[in-house]
């Protein structure tokens, strides 16, 4: 065949089409591929890793020793988008925020400072592990997000809950409504920037989504508490448009040491091939529904690194189905 000039122009244009089809259709793939492990965080557009971190642990009951905590949080900052704390995760009232001004230490210097979410919440004060205090009033919740702010050293906070309802017996009426209010309030003044719930049943979603845009919904969901599941909230969640943040995603600070003996756990890490009980409960959360984030604490680095390779685990599974 003799290659005239025309024939090498034109054979020439041929080879570039082919090269841009193939960038095309790899780039293509390889956007599906990330969209597929990424979730959206509510209906933000915000796009996160479906896991995020959730640091409470590092700061009530006892603290964990300071550069401990400190490299947990940077890696947590390296692996997730989402770092979860709280004003009252702390010892006890006398030191409010404890965990928020750790979190402060290792963000502002982190590289990935700008991908990744802090979530706090207020309407909770701690006295010691296992008691809290209820005050979802509108100065307490203002002066909360006064305090968390600077703590933070953030001018607005990208998604704040209110921890709980009021949960005590006979609490003010309309206390809830009112509480939601004032996060709305906060966040039309930039203080905030999302709103979330937290400890909250079906009802109490739909009252708050009348009077403020619901991002996020953040209750307790694992493999051992299905509540959420059975009961229509996650569902619900899905359907709006909501993020269910899952805490206690392992069953908690005092629950989760037997799940690697529970038997119907080992056979569903089986199933799917996971040696590791821990890594499968995370996985089972997030096989449910797409709105699914669970939040895991870690105290040790080995646990924070076995949890968040979960990621790479579901990033493998999400590509091969
Ligand atoms: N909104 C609320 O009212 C609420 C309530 C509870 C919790 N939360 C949030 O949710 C977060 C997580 O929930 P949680 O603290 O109840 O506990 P969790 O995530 O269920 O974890 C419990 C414990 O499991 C261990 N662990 C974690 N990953 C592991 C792994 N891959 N292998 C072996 N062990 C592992 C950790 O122990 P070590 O600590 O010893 O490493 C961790 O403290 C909290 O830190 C907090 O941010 C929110």
């Amino acid at each position: 065949m003799k290659f005239t000039f025309k024939r090498l122009v034109s054979l020439f244009f041929v080879g570039i089409l082919l090269y841009c089809s193939l960038a095309v259709f790899t780039w293509e793939e390889m956007s599906m591929a990330n969209n597929s492990i990424t979730r959206e965080l509510g209906s933000t557009g915000i796009k996160i890793r479906p896991i995020g971190f959730g640091a409470g642990q590092l700061s009530i009951g006892e603290y964990t020793d300071e550069s401990q905590a400190i490299a947990i949080i940077n890696e947590a900052m390296n692996v997730y988008d989402m770092i979860d704390t709280a004003d009252s995760y702390c010892l006890n009232s006398s030191d409010t925020g404890h965990n928020e001004r750790l979190i402060a230490k290792v963000f502002h210097n982190h590289p990935r400072k700008n991908q990744v979410i802090i979530a706090t919440k207020g309407g909770l004060i701690r006295q010691d592990l296992y008691n809290v205090d209820f005050d979802i009033s509108p100065q307490h919740l203002r002066d909360a997000v006064e305090g968390s702010l600077p703590r933070l050293g953030i001018s607005s906070i990208t998604l704040y809950y209110l921890h709980a309802p009021d949960l005590r017996p006979n609490p003010k009426p309309n206390s809830f409504e009112t509480a939601i209010q004032t996060l709305a309030e906060l966040r039309k003044e930039g203080k905030i920037k999302h709103v979330g719930i937290s400890n909250v049943t079906l009802e109490q979603i739909k009252v708050a989504q009348n009077i403020v845009p619901i991002t996020a919904v953040q209750n307790s969901l694992s493999f051992f508490d299905r509540k959420d599941l059975e009961n229509g909230v996650v569902e619900y969640c899905q359907k709006c448009g909501i993020s269910y943040v899952a805490y206690s995603p392992l069953r908690g600070r005092d629950g989760h040491a037997g799940i690697s003996q529970d038997e119907n756990l080992l056979r569903y890490a089986k199933e799917q091939n996971i040696d590791d009980p821990y890594q499968a409960a995370l996985f089972w959360l997030l096989q449910q529904v797409p709105n699914i984030i669970p939040i895991p604490a870690a105290r040790k680095m080995e646990n924070l690194i076995s949890s968040s390779s979960v990621l790479g685990i579901w990033e493998r599974f999400c590509n091969n189905r």
